[in-house]
């Protein structure tokens, strides 16, 4: 069976608001422009959570880098990273060991433009503009071959894309598709948005979110607990303390633990047996 082809966006069109310049406008970035603003702040009056659930995302992967440092991993595969802000995922590693390897991967035109300019001179951290549901041509990139040995143990992120990909696309497999290429000792990391421990005042939020996004042309599906667990398979063993709310994945601000926008995502990181 031949698998779809997914064409990566090479234009940058100005008329139509981008998801991952709207994100970068929630983290308080620079890297959006007056339609995502626009955009944004239509889905600011009808959920005003965002900002505040982006910003636990964030911080989670910032803590998974740090724990997979910790664990010896030293290249990294960010798959939908978005647009580079500060706290990326290269600038936490490589401070930790200068040659830490990352290949991020997104396929918006200007985070991928964005990537381009800031890594330019960093002979160990590139950009591969693709579509995280076309495995074959992230994998066989001569960027990624470039940097990664599969050989090596990686951390494979996939930190708040997940909820852009279908059911028809089949992310449970998708993600498996990637798992099976992982050295035993690697890590894969997984956060999604959900909602089903929220208060209805704040499901109504995510519902809104959900519409607001369709209507954008840009979909956002909301999982629950139990289907993102599914994605971690039998070969891998999660770590301590699982798949939990996002602030509770291994915290070190206790100011997030209270943050009312705490419910609404999760976060787990499993070990590649
Ligand atoms: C919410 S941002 C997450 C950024 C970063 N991973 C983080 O957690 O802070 C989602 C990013 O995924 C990208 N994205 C969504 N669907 C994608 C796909 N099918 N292929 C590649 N990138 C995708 C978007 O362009 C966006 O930059």
């Amino acid at each position: 069976m031949s698998s779809p082809s997914y064409e990566p966006r090479s234009d940058v069109d100005l008329s139509v608001p981008s998801a991952a310049r709207a994100y970068d406008y929630f983290l308080d970035g620079a890297h959006n422009f007056a339609v995502d603003r626009a955009f944004a702040d239509q889905v600011l009056d009808i959920a005003p959570s965002v900002p505040a659930v982006a910003k636990l995302n964030r911080s989670f992967l910032r803590r998974v880098v740090k724990f997979c440092l910790d664990q010896g991993i030293r290249q990294f595969l960010d798959l939908g990273s978005g647009i580079p802000t500060v706290g990326n995922v290269h600038e936490i590693a490589q401070q930790v060991d200068p040659a830490s390897r990352v290949v991020y991967v997104d396929y918006e035109p200007v985070a991928y433009a964005h990537a381009r300019q800031l890594l330019s001179g960093n002979p160990f951290a590139t950009i591969v503009q693709a579509d995280i549901r076309d495995p074959g041509t992230i994998l066989d990139h001569p960027e990624t071959r470039r940097l990664i040995d599969f050989s090596e143990p990686v951390a494979l992120l996939m930190v708040g894309v997940l909820l852009f990909i279908s059911d028809e696309d089949r992310p449970g497999e998708l993600v498996g598709r990637y798992r099976e290429l992982l050295a035993p000792g690697s890590f894969l990391a997984i956060s999604h948005i959900a909602s089903e421990e929220a208060g209805p005042e704040l499901q109504a939020e995510v519902a809104r979110l959900v519409g607001a996004y369709a209507a954008a042309d840009e979909h956002v599906y909301v999982r629950t607990r139990e289907e993102i667990l599914g994605w971690f398979d039998e070969r891998t063993s999660l770590v301590e303390p699982g798949l939990v709310c996002l602030p509770d994945w291994r915290p070190d601000n206790p100011s997030e633990a209270s943050s009312p926008a705490r419910l609404l995502g999760y976060g787990g990181v499993a070990r590649v047996d």
